[in-house]
């Protein structure tokens, strides 16, 4: 019987052995599509291919990609360890050809690969297809050529409401490339209920869909219409995990070799003993998309990527407890994960600590959510209304703390509570919706500038060229010229401008010709070209005409040293603080560098230090930068680093600055690390969970910087009539002076006020034969407002005394009765109620009693009601 491993690698030598390059699985993170949740088929790394916006050295791939399909309209979480086939995270198998060959070949290597006794020997009578009602072509294929009986061969039209919407009509997105398919389906048999493709029981498990062969003709437009591509091609995708199950004989995909692996694992870290028990599919399951997604740079977080991460991983630690795990476990799957994934392992392998550790500290801060989750609960519960726990709060306790329905409605029952299920699924219905529109494709590849052939890059050379304009546009569209005045993006034969890409800014600069001058503010590409963005400030430029295109030297020099830096920053922080620090981006200017890498803590002080020393030491070291052309895999092998999800040619350009930093990259440096001269950093901050920033500058722009330092210390020293060295201690005794100062300044104005209070008996007045003193005396605190209260009680002998002072915002009041009035006032209680006129509390004896407000604005209230009150109760 055939591994899921040994399937994978038969898979890539089949179609190696049919010409195919084999190609990685690219990031799960989709490279350039914002759009695009995550990586969901084998075609997207291709996309830009299949438009003919990008060329690639081979015309045929072959690729095992990892995919991530969850919290999207592909596949909803909740189902994921309840059916057979659902999953978050899976494989897909696919042999790609971009205007090579076409339908013929493409039916004759999938029958080939799934038939023959050489590769996979399925028995041919169990194999199904469906074709697109319309294609005749493949249907011919089908049964003519490979000889499938008529009655296995099932036409399938637009069953999905639209022209072209179908389950045989494959499209990525709302816009891009698409074309007819031709699917292969397996019957498991007639011991399982279920249908051929296209009749009422289709839904069932015994026929499966196992191969989805699409030819790629079209790119749908946004109005609908479809245009037809440069070079018909084929994009396939076979779910590795449903082909093994098939070859592994076995119903459900949870029950080939991987799953079962992980799924003893499960129950061995939770002690679960009934290994059918869905909690332990589920955790098989979400370990897997968890673990890549973090290999892949994602970070759980409360938004995009990261957030679907965090659901997955809370529904798997929810349902570890559910098993009755007893400590932290999610993470210590990661080990048996990268054995049962094989070759497809190493991905995690290279990043294991990271990803243990990222999985760890999530599991645990979850824990905390959980307690958080129950007090809100409590809370919710005590204010519950008709017995009705409202929908809002179960879905906040289920969305936010991973809460499930039915253990909210545990609690809630023991105290006869039910919950608003309605409400709840309303929530749920919104949440869903929101997912779906995060999964789909919103990118019109249409409305970018498209232009064929190539631009010839010549700027690792040279800073000026002569060239012609090959295309110009204006306002986005294409025009035969343009005149002084107008903003325009000139395409050019061949350019030494560098064109944004890699963090590093594009080049500005001019280009000028007889009587013409085009000032570039930015280079960028489009597809292979290279457009000169900017404004024609003299003359007229027409397509065809002769340019002398010249890059601002100055700018690109100062912009080649920070990008060098930035390469010795990445290794220098490596060094520092482990291997776990991946760049996250960058961005390259002439003014500075910013460097974004993932690192789950604050960096301290002192490896700030540390990592700024040793950038300066391979500075000074003044090591060579050395370029080198070389297979990726040589590059590879060389120990090159390279970045998530990023696309590299073939060839690829090794950067090597002497033992200390070799990066693949397409950039502009420095020609010696000395030429950089001195690397200053500005800054570090967060900027995500788990995302640090540092901000940079070298250069001249350093050394401006230390001079800007300089002239503010200088002009503090001089402030302080100080020197630059006893500035600090300088600062610290004028700190403790001004507090002292403070503090007998406080004193005096509370013994002024004392001395004014002292007064205060005269004004006390009569309400009902009872002397009453209700005064505000600001700027004194409770202790002196004590004081003073004792004071006027001995001048008043027999009296109510109600003084309040306003200090910073803040309220003091006290009480004073003398004991022959307390029978019918008490202290305690006429405090607390002034006291709540300014959002306070307070209280004491019947003859003293204090209380504090936050609440100036109503003071006046206070004294009010206090007066009101003794009138009426006196
Ligand atoms: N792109 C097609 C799919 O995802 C075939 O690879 O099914």
């Amino acid at each position: 019987m055939k591994t899921t491993a040994e399937i994978r690698k038969s898979f890539l030598d089949f179609f190696h052995s049919k010409g195919h390059q084999i190609v990685d699985s690219s990031s799960l993170v989709p490279e350039n599509d914002p759009t695009l949740l995550f990586t969901n088929a084998g075609m997207n790394q291709f996309k830009d291919v299949f438009l003919g916006m990008d060329k690639r050295p081979y015309s045929r791939a072959t690729t095992a990609q990892r995919c991530v399909r969850a919290g999207g309209k592909h596949n909803d979480l909740e189902n994921v360890g309840y059916t057979a086939r659902h999953h978050t995270f899976f494989e897909m198998l696919g042999n790609f050809s971009f205007g090579d060959y076409f339908k013929r070949d493409a039916i004759h290597f999938g029958w080939e690969f799934l038939t023959s006794p050489q590769w996979l020997g399925l028995p041919k009578e169990k194999l199904w297809v469906t074709v697109y009602h319309t294609d005749d072509e493949a249907y011919d294929i089908w049964h003519n050529q490979v000889g499938v009986p008529a009655e296995r061969i099932i036409r399938i039209g637009d069953n999905k409401g639209a022209a072209y919407a179908s389950d045989n009509f494959w499209q990525m997105g709302d816009t891009g490339p698409c074309g007819p398919c031709t699917e292969i389906f397996y019957d498991h048999g007639d011991h399982i209920w279920g249908g051929p493709p296209g009749s009422p029981e289709e839904d069932g498990d015994r026929y499966i869909e196992i191969w989805n062969i699409v030819f790629m003709q079209f790119n749908r437009q946004a109005d609908g219409t479809l245009e037809k591509l440069p070079r018909p091609s084929v994009d396939t995708g076979m779910g590795l995990e449903r082909i093994s199950a098939v070859m592994q004989h076995v119903n459900s995909n949870y029950e080939i070799d991987i799953f079962q692996q992980l799924i003893a694992k499960v129950a061995e870290l939770t002690g679960q003993t009934d290994l059918t028990d869905k909690s332990l599919r589920v955790i098989a399951d979400h370990i897997r998309s968890c673990a890549y997604l973090i290999a892949d740079g994602v970070i759980p977080s409360n938004e995009g990527r990261g957030y679907v991460l965090r659901r997955i991983i809370r529904r798997a630690v929810r349902h570890g407890h559910l098993l009755g795990a007893k400590e932290t476990f999610f993470y210590k799957l990661v080990p048996t994960l990268i054995e049962v994934m094989a070759e497809a392992g190493k991905q995690v392998q290279e990043k294991q600590a990271n990803v243990e550790k990222l999985l760890r500290l999530e599991e645990e801060q979850f824990a905390r959510t959980l307690e958080r989750g129950l007090a809100l609960l409590d809370e919710a519960l005590a204010n519950v209304k008709d017995n009705v726990l409202s929908g809002d709060v179960a879905f906040k306790l289920y969305d936010t703390y991973g809460f499930p329905l039915d253990l909210t409605a545990d609690v809630c029952r023991e105290r006869n509570i039910t919950i608003d299920e309605e409400g709840f699924e309303r929530e749920m219905e919104a949440q869903r919706s929101r997912a779906q529109a995060a999964s789909r494709f919103g990118v019109d590849y249409n409305n970018v500038i498209r232009v064929d052939g190539v631009t010839k890059f010549e700027g690792y050379t040279e800073v000026e060229s002569l060239s012609k304009v090959t295309a110009l546009f204006h306002d986005g569209k294409p025009v035969e010229s343009i005149v002084a005045g107008q903003s325009a993006v000139v395409i050019l034969e061949n350019t030494p401008f560098y064109a944004e890409s890699g963090g590093q800014i594009g080049d500005s600069g001019r280009l000028a010709g007889q009587g013409f001058t085009f000032d570039v503010k930015d280079t960028q590409k489009y597809g292979q070209v290279f457009g000169h963005i900017g404004e024609l400030t003299q003359g007229s430029l027409s397509v065809g005409q002769s340019v002398n295109a010249t890059v601002d030297a100055q700018r690109r020099h100062q912009t080649s040293l920070n990008h060098s830096a930035t390469h010795l920053l990445h290794a220098a922080l490596r060094q520092v603080l482990g291997t776990h620090v991946a760049q996250k981006g960058s961005l390259v200017s002439d003014a500075a560098l910013r460097f974004d890498f993932a690192h789950p803590e604050a960096i301290t002080k002192a490896q700030l230090f540390e990592v700024e020393r040793i950038v300066n030491q391979q500075i000074r070291a003044n090591n060579p930068i050395q370029t080198d052309l070389m297979e990726l895999e040589a590059a590879k092998a060389k120990g090159a680093m390279a970045l998530f999800g990023e696309k590299y040619a073939e060839q690829v350009r090794v950067l090597t600055m002497g033992e200390f930093s070799i990066e693949l990259c397409g950039g502009i440096h420095a020609e010696r690390t000395g030429d950089i001269g001195l690397f200053k950093i500005l800054s570090e901050t967060a900027i995500a969970a788990g995302v640090r920033r540092i901000e940079a500058v070298t250069g001249e722009n350093a050394i401006t910087w230390l001079h800007n330092q300089q002239t503010l210390l200088n002009h503090s020293a001089e402030l302080l009539k100080s020197d630059v060295n006893s500035l600090a201690e300088k600062i610290q005794q004028l700190q403790d002076k001004a507090k002292k100062t403070e503090k007998e300044l406080l004193a005096l104005k509370e013994k002024a006020a004392m001395q004014a209070g002292a007064d205060l008996a005269k004004s006390a007045v009569k309400i009902q034969d009872v002397s009453v003193l209700i005064h505000q005396i600001d700027g004194v605190e409770t202790k002196s407002l004590r004081v003073m209260v004792d004071d006027l009680k001995n001048q008043l002998g027999s009296a109510i005394i109600v003084l309040v002072s306003v200090i910073d915002e803040k309220i003091n009041l006290v009480v004073g009765v003398t004991t022959d009035l307390t029978a019918k006032v008490k202290a305690g209680e006429l405090v607390a109620l002034m006291a709540q006129q300014v959002g306070g509390k307070g209280g004491g004896r019947p003859d003293m009693a204090m209380a504090g407000g936050s609440q100036p604005e109503n003071v006046n209230k206070a004294l009010s009601v206090c007066s009101e009150w003794l009138h009426k109760n006196l």
